[in-house]
Formats: C-alpha cells, structure tokens, sequence
C-alpha cells in the first residue's frame, strides 16, 4: 500500500478550518468540496491519458486527454463519503459513480452495509473511494473488499484524516495484493477509547448533513 500526505499550506489552511468546532456545516460542506479538488490532483496522478489531434487558432497539433476506457469508478461511502463526490466528480468529469452506505456501530466498531450499488465489473478499472474519515480502517477494508471482489485493478482511497491504527490496518490487510493507494489530508495523532480521531474533526456525518439516529 502506498501513502500519500498532501501537505501543502492550503491543505493545512482548509484541513485546521475543519476541524474547529465553530465551523458550521455550510462552511464545513463548502471546505470539504474544496480540499477534495486539492486532493484529487494527487489522487489522479496516475490516470491514464491518450494524445489526439486537435487544431487551435493557429495551427494542428497533439495534445493529452483522460482516456475514457476502462472508465474509471468513483465510490463514496455513504453518509459522510458524499460530501467528497461533488468535487471528485467534476474533477473526473468520465468517471461512472457507484455507491456503497456502511455504518460503523459506534460501540462494537463493527460494519454494517446498508446498501450496495456498484457497477457489476471492475475488471482493469481504477476506482477512486471516497470517505473523509480512516478511524480504525474498518470501513475502508469492507469497502475495498467488495471492490477487489469485482475486479478492479487500482483502488484509490480519497481521505481527509487517517489515524495510525487505520493505517496500518489497512495495509497489514492488503499487503501487495492490490494496487492500493492512500491520499489523505492529514495523519493524526491515534484513536480515542471511542474509535475516534484525535484530535481530528468530530464525527464528519454529522457535521456535514446533521445528527441522525
Ligand atoms: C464514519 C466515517 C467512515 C467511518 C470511519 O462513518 O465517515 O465511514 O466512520 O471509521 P472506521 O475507519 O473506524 O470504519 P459512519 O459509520 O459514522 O457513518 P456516516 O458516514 O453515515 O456518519
Ligand atoms: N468517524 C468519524 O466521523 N470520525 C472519527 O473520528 C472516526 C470515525
């Protein structure tokens, strides 16, 4: 597995707005749609491109555009993943979108699906996944397993903060069986006796979208 932090000052600047607990959630959806753009241009790094012939005013000539086959998948893992498809998906305007909704019992830790609605291949396709928070990386194991299930080829996972634990979870998980990268805005301190992220943010559902019980 392989990590990268994006650590440039407006990451930092956007990521410190986020995690103050007077950030409303307007100004907290408004910061996450945000650093997924600056995320994403690590995130698509490695995505494949094509030349094709085009004529400017002046004159014929090759340019580079995103190659639309395999096209690549976007997956957010509902709730709080949602907040990160807007941004991803304007950036990867090709990109077919799947979904996935998991919900963590906050006192097991345990994973629940709730709902599944992914393409029915994967095969040689890279999919982004998309959730703002890698706590103890049980959310992100489950969803990268129904993936590898379909068949895709690269996964990358689009995070905002990661705790250490999650971290290596997930990689002690996968090892080298999948082309698996991590891009996330922050690595914290550790997890809390509650399985949250310290300091990190609070719980990013609902402070993008509300309590819910
Ligand atoms: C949060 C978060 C991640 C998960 C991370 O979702 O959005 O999906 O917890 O924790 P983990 O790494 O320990 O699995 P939650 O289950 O609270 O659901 P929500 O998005 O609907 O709020
Ligand atoms: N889920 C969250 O939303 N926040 C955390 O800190 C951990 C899990």
């Amino acid at each position: 597995m392989k990590e990268i932090i994006v650590s440039h000052p407006l990451v930092k600047h956007k990521l410190t707005m986020l995690r103050d607990v007077n950030t409303d959630s307007p100004k907290f959806r408004a910061l996450v749609d945000e650093l997924v753009y600056l995320l994403a241009f690590e995130a698509t790094r490695d995505v494949e491109t094509e030349q094709i012939e085009i004529t400017t005013p002046i004159q014929k000539t090759m340019g580079t555009v995103l190659k639309s086959t395999p096209t690549p998948v976007i997956v957010p893992i509902l709730r709080a993943g949602l907040g990160l498809l807007q941004g991803m998906s304007q950036v990867l305007p090709t990109a077919e979108i799947g979904f996935l909704g998991m919900r963590r019992d906050e006192d097991t830790l345990e994973i629940e699906t709730y709902a599944n609605r992914l393409p029915k291949s994967l095969v040689g396709r890279t999919v982004f996944l998309l959730d703002p928070m890698l706590a103890t990386g049980g959310s992100t194991i489950a969803a990268i397993n129904f993936l590898k299930e379909l068949g895709a080829k690269t996964i990358v996972s689009v995070n905002l903060l990661a705790a250490p634990e999650g971290l290596k979870r997930v990689s002690e998980e996968f090892g080298d069986s999948i082309d698996l990268t991590v891009v996330v805005a922050g690595v914290d301190e550790k997890l809390n006796e509650n399985g949250y992220i310290v300091p990190g943010l609070g719980d990013a559902g609902d402070r993008l979208y509300g309590v819910v019980d």
